[in-house]
């Protein structure tokens, strides 16, 4: 019994302070790094908040958007991702300095296009009225436009 009471007096071992530092730091870092991923997958992508920028600029083109967020073109397409079919800023750089760039691409919305960017083939959508059309493709337009690889 008495030795069994020694062990549990026994002092606490001493450790270097150091360790106590080195665990600190640890978990400085630890919480650095899950703030900082938390921020990656948070933070608004930089080409969304561009669009902000222009849509807070050009209300006018609200109507725009909400014709192509509300149709079916972003299974195909992203602001700034191609996915079946080119990227909208890709588009908006393409035509830059095309004056009826505005016209062209809304009868391709409505008509349809292949061989313009590749050979998969944009569906027609005849369901959209020219003036919707007209509003899509100046929203398209407006995207901030790629910069040229
Ligand atoms: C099924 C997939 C798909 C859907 C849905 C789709 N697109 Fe496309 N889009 C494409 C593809 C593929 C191309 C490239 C066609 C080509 O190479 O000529 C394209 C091209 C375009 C172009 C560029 C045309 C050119 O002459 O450069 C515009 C503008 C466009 N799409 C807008 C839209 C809009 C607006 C909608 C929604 C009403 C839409 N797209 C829906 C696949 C799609």
């Amino acid at each position: 019994m008495a030795d069994r009471y020694d062990e549990d007096d026994e002092p606490a071992p001493n450790r270097p302070k150091w360790i106590g530092w080195a665990l600190v730091i640890f978990m400085l870092l630890v919480a650095f790094g899950v703030a900082n991923v938390g921020w990656l997958i948070m933070r608004p992508a930089p080409a969304a908040s561009a669009m902000d920028e222009v849509m807070k600029a050009r209300p006018e083109l609200a109507a725009g958007k909400a014709l192509v967020e509300g149709s079916d073109c972003m299974r195909c397409h992203g602001l700034t991702r191609s996915y079946v079919g080119p990227a909208f800023e890709a588009i908006a750089a393409r035509y830059q300095s095309q004056g009826d760039a505005i016209d062209h691409l809304a009868r391709k919305i409505r008509e349809g296009s292949v061989g313009t960017w590749g050979n998969v083939i944009m569906p027609r959508h005849p369901q959209i009225t020219p003036e919707q059309a007209q509003q899509m493709a100046e929203w398209v337009m407006a995207v901030p436009p790629a910069k040229a690889p």
